[in-house]
């Protein structure tokens, strides 16, 4: 059964379908990857956004992407697909805060109706360990460790942190979870320069592709340094708004780029179901315009 409609695929050039049957039906089409640059990993975004370019209401309960989706089934659906390719998923501390203590990085959580589907693309299809690895990013290590990420048989669980951050998680017990590594990396002011996480990730776990679950503060690095491939993106058909004296992020945050140098996309596919939009889109070479205006 169909969930989504293509409305336009751009990324059809490929003899051997890569989705197993199941898979594509639900997705309208197939799914390629390109392999991964040199030296670094595929990345691959995706996130939900509003109308209006906001990607959390920043409110108490209500600050994560399945509020700004609104727990759309297809948006779910992708996120389960995407988890389902990827060797590792990266998300910054803030994203982790803001959902549930039982939320699990992993395909089926977001779809269950097609965990079978998503076990067999990964494990017989792409022959990938059951689940990918949690990447979580915190310079400070103030993390609740009593989250089921860190406490689920088979679930692997790697936070990159500062050394200030390992004597913090080392305090609150992580040393004792067997499921969780963690790796403190050299930092400026308790930020660590992307490139070292890339290539950690890269040499010593081989992660070949990384999905980029947000939010929008570790994005913004990601972008900063070329280091996003492709992103998903799920148009949902509210607008937020935004107060000046209120804080709302959009898809960017803390970061900016001046036209010569902002990053561009190619589209390549376009979906639908109802009123949202599903839209991916690749990374080419910034476009530089000599406009006046
Ligand atoms: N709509 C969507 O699709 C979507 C997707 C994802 C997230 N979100 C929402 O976005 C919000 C969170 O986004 P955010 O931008 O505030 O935060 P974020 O990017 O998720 O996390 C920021 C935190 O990550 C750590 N971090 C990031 N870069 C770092 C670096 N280079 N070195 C060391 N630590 C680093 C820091 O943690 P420490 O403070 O621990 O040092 C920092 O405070 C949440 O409301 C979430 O629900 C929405």
């Amino acid at each position: 059964m169909r969930l989504i409609r293509t409305l336009i695929d751009r990324d059809q050039d490929h003899f051997e379908p890569a989705l197993p049957p199941g898979l594509s039906e639900l997705y309208d089409g197939d799914l390629h990857f390109r392999t991964s640059p040199a030296e670094r990993p595929l990345i691959i975004a995706n996130f939900a956004s509003t109308l209006d370019g906001v990607v959390s209401y920043e409110i108490k309960g209500q600050a994560g992407g399945s509020t700004i989706s609104g727990g759309d089934t297809a948006d779910r659906f992708i996120m389960g697909l995407l988890r389902a390719s990827a060797d590792a998923i990266i998300v910054g501390a803030r994203t982790v805060h803001d959902v549930s203590p039982e939320g699990l990085w992993i395909p089926e959580y977001t779809y269950p109706d097609a965990k079978h589907l998503y076990t067999e693309y990964r494990v017989n299809v792409l022959h990938k360990p059951e689940y990918p690895i949690l990447v979580i990013v915190s310079g400070s290590g103030r993390l609740e460790l009593e989250r089921a990420i860190f406490r689920t048989p088979g679930v692997r669980t790697v936070v990159i942190t500062t050394s200030a951050g390992k004597d913090e998680l080392t305090r609150e017990g992580a040393a004792t979870l067997g499921s969780v590594e963690v790796f403190a990396l050299n930092s400026n002011s308790g930020s660590i320069a992307l490139p070292s996480i890339l290539r950690l990730l890269y040499s010593q776990f081989g992660i070949q592709m990384l999905l980029h679950e947000g939010g929008p503060t570790l994005f913004g690095q990601f972008l900063a340094a070329e280091a996003v491939d492709e992103l998903f993106l799920t148009l949902s058909p509210q607008i937020a708004g935004r107060r000046e004296d209120a804080f709302r992020p959009g898809l960017v945050q803390g970061m900016e780029f001046i036209p010569k140098c902002a990053p561009w996309f190619q589209l390549l596919s376009v979906k639908q179901e109802a009123e949202h939009m599903y839209l991916r889109y690749r990374r080419t070479p910034s476009r530089s315009f000599d406009v006046a205006n």
